[in-house]
């Protein structure tokens, strides 16, 4: 069996087509995927199996592999949780996961603030390099799979999301705000976009965070769970290499206002 969950579960369906409706009885749509590169033993996790869910899916395929044998299923070592943390489904996971580039960022903004020289070019550049990493990668990048993907399996005119949506856009209103204001020089109301732009996305994180992906999590199915993940592996590669980019930038941007801490 070991050799089986160290395979892509593609590799396993076109060998043993009829684990597809064992998948499919769990909810599991790995068929119509056009990925394919999850691993067996990675099926359950990104699924968010229970343990007995687990087992019975485990022994369903066992027993289409080895039809004459009794196989014994290995359990899975599940990270034990916390009290108080939460468990996310791995797609939802994947979105707090970047939300921790963009709360360093916000983190920076004090500092970008503090330094701000508006009639120096060179500030002026920080500050739209600052703007394209909330633009293209908060914005475009992480807000596009929420709006895109996530939303729809939700109805937007629940308050909550209606919530959320009205976050986006005003934080698209401070960034533009803080464009023109760039633009004109206008050193005031560049820092006042931009603080307000920190604490309107420190909150907006936290409900996302505490609130609104716990709940999503709670009533999507299975099925749906591993559809999303699929889709946003899907909308990432429409991204090629706009994650490690922006590492690098944030990365860049932390030594050199730690570099200017030290300095002064
Ligand atoms: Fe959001
Ligand atoms: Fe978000």
């Amino acid at each position: 069996m070991e050799e089986y969950l160290n395979k892509g579960i593609k590799e396993i369906i076109n060998k043993y087509p009829e684990i597809e409706k064992i998948l499919d009885e769990h909810g599991i749509g790995c068929a119509p995927c056009n990925v394919g590169t999850c691993l067996l033993k990675d099926i359950v996790e990104i699924h968010n199996l229970s343990p007995d869910d687990e087992q019975e899916l485990m022994a369903g395929i066992a027993g289409i592999i080895y039809p004459d044998r009794e196989i014994n299923i290995p359990k899975r070592k599940r990270t034990a949780q916390a009290s108080g943390e939460i468990k996310y489904s791995p797609p939802m996971k994947k979105l707090v996961d970047e939300h921790v580039l963009i709360k360093r960022v916000l983190a920076l903004i004090p500092a970008v603030i503090n330094t701000i020289d508006i009639d120096s070019e060179a500030e002026r550049r920080l500050v739209i390099e600052v703007v394209d990493f909330i633009r293209s990668f908060a914005d475009k990048y992480h807000h596009a799979k929420e709006e895109e993907i996530l939303f729809k399996y939700f109805d937007e005119n629940l308050d909550i999301l209606k919530v959320i949506h009205e976050d986006h856009e005003n934080a698209r209103g401070h960034v533009k705000a803080v464009l023109e204001a760039v633009d004109n020089r206008d050193k005031n109301t560049v820092v006042n976009h931009l603080n307000a732009y920190k604490e309107l996305l420190t909150e907006h994180i936290k409900k996302e965070d505490e609130i609104l992906y716990p709940w999503m999590d709670r009533n999507l199915s299975t099925h749906d769970v591993g559809e999303l993940y699929y889709k946003f592996n899907a909308a990432d590669l429409q991204f090629e290499n706009v994650p490690e980019k922006y590492e690098i930038f944030v990365n860049s941007l932390e030594d050199k206002f730690t570099l200017k801490e030290i300095i002064k």
